[in-house]
């Protein structure tokens, strides 16, 4: 190659403004689609925080990809910019408890985020203790603010109800002089509410909206406001409806609808197609899962892998031959140790006793990979776990038999 070749390709043929579609990109106001609803329903329950007073709070339950995190995060920060145009002093806290989930780590976040430069106050990573923290930020919010709109997304993440405890009780316990503050928990289980100390729950769930999966229709239109990612007149007249069609029918998930157009133009990038073509969305969606799925489980143990894999073979035998309604299956724990022993001796290695392989499938539900429930299986019987695999088991089938060897 001489160097006046181009080594590198200068001009994307498919992709003008990629970020649009990416993992982490947060579509501005004119991009959030077919949520009006519940934005205005969401600002009706915390508005009387423009004037300086309590905002209510607010629990939000929806599966993912249904835009819970995107309309609370819109929300709050047009409270906090409306309430400065009338003269109230606000901020918003987000704080993501699948990352912090120990109460400490929690009021943590909520502290550093809230902390200005003019408070003097210090709020370290870690070495103070959890009762240190807390005195900080109830000094901090009622120094400087007026309101305060704590968002706790993936809620039901949190170790325990301390925290919740804590942010409800501040007014009354006399934590809090001034300043109010305002709850968003949202959780991507709707049976979380269940599991909630009593006081807490009554306190907390002032009020409660349920994002619906998005249909087709609204799929189509996410998608088609951010078409401008890709070239004019590269992607094919067909492509979004059936990514739509697609998702819809499977999910309802913005995120993974939005991603399979990614992958659709990626598809057509190594393929050296001068459009994304219609065809291409099968093979986006395999990938996308698999992606997916893939990143999942990275770092997982083999044990964690077999156990995993145990699972998968129960469905998929389980469906070879029946017909509908199987989708949902759950197995018990102890038939899923039986088949998962096997596995161990296939590969040749120990298998862990049982109650570690409780915790693994523990491990699994807490990344949402499977879902657990409770059964009593009368007085005979006692109560006992059922586990259900929540990803297509041919995508896990699929990554697994890459993984494990
Ligand atoms: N109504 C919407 N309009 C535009 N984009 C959306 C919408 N809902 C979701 N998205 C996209 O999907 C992603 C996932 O949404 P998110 O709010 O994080 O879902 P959830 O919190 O319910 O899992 C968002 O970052 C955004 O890119
Ligand atoms: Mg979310």
């Amino acid at each position: 190659m001489s160097e006046s070749d181009d080594l590198f390709i200068r001009e994307d043929p498919i992709f003008v403004n990629k970020e649009l579609l990416e993992i982490n990109h947060l579509p501005d106001e004119g991009r959030i689609v077919g949520r009006d609803e519940e934005i205005s329903q969401l600002a009706n329950a915390v508005n009387p925080g423009i004037f300086g007073q309590s905002p209510s709070n607010v629990l939000i339950y929806g599966k993912t990809g249904t835009g819970k995190s995107l309309c609370a995060k819109y929300v709050s920060s047009r409270l906090v910019e409306t309430a400065d145009e009338e003269g109230v002093s606000a901020a918003h806290a987000y704080v993501d408890c699948a990352q912090d989930g120990t109460e400490t780590q929690a009021v943590q976040t909520i502290a550093s985020s809230v902390n200005t430069e003019g408070t003097d106050i210090y709020i370290p990573d870690k070495g103070i203790s959890t009762a240190t923290y807390y005195k900080r930020l109830w000094t901090i919010l009622d120094e400087e603010y007026d309101v305060v709109l704590i968002m706790l997304d993936e809620i039901d993440k949190l170790e325990d109800d301390d925290i919740l405890m804590q942010l409800s009780r501040a007014g009354e316990a006399g934590k809090l002089t001034s300043c109010k503050i305002g709850v968003v928990g949202i959780s991507n289980k709707i049976k979380y509410k269940d599991r909630m100390d009593e006081r807490v729950k009554s306190s907390l769930c002032e009020r409660e909206f349920v994002f619906p999966p998005y249909d087709a229709s609204q799929l189509n239109d996410i998608m088609t406001a951010r078409s401008d990612a890709f070239r004019d007149g590269v992607l094919d007249d067909g492509v979004i409806p059936r990514a739509a069609a697609l998702a819809a029918r499977e999910h309802g998930d913005a995120r993974k609808a939005i991603d399979i157009l990614r992958y659709a133009g990626e598809i057509a990038q190594s393929e050296e197609a001068e459009t994304v073509r219609e065809v291409f969305i099968t093979q986006a969606r395999e990938r996308a899962e698999t992606d997916r799925f893939r990143e999942l489980i990275r770092g997982s143990t083999p044990h964690s892998r077999y156990v995993l894999q145990a699972l998968t073979m129960l469905l998929i035998n389980s469906q070879d031959g029946a017909h509908e309604g199987t989708e949902n299956q759950g197995f018990r724990t102890t038939r899923i140790y039986d088949l998962y022993e096997q596995i161990c001796r296939q590969e040749g290695s120990d298998s862990l006793s049982l109650r570690r392989v409780r915790d693994l499938l523990k491990e699994h539900a807490f990344l949402d990979i499977v879902e657990q429930s409770r059964h009593s299986g009368g007085s005979a019987e006692g109560s006992y776990t059922e586990h259900t695999l929540l990803e297509d088991p041919d995508v896990v089938r699929d990554v697994l038999a890459d993984t494990i060897e």
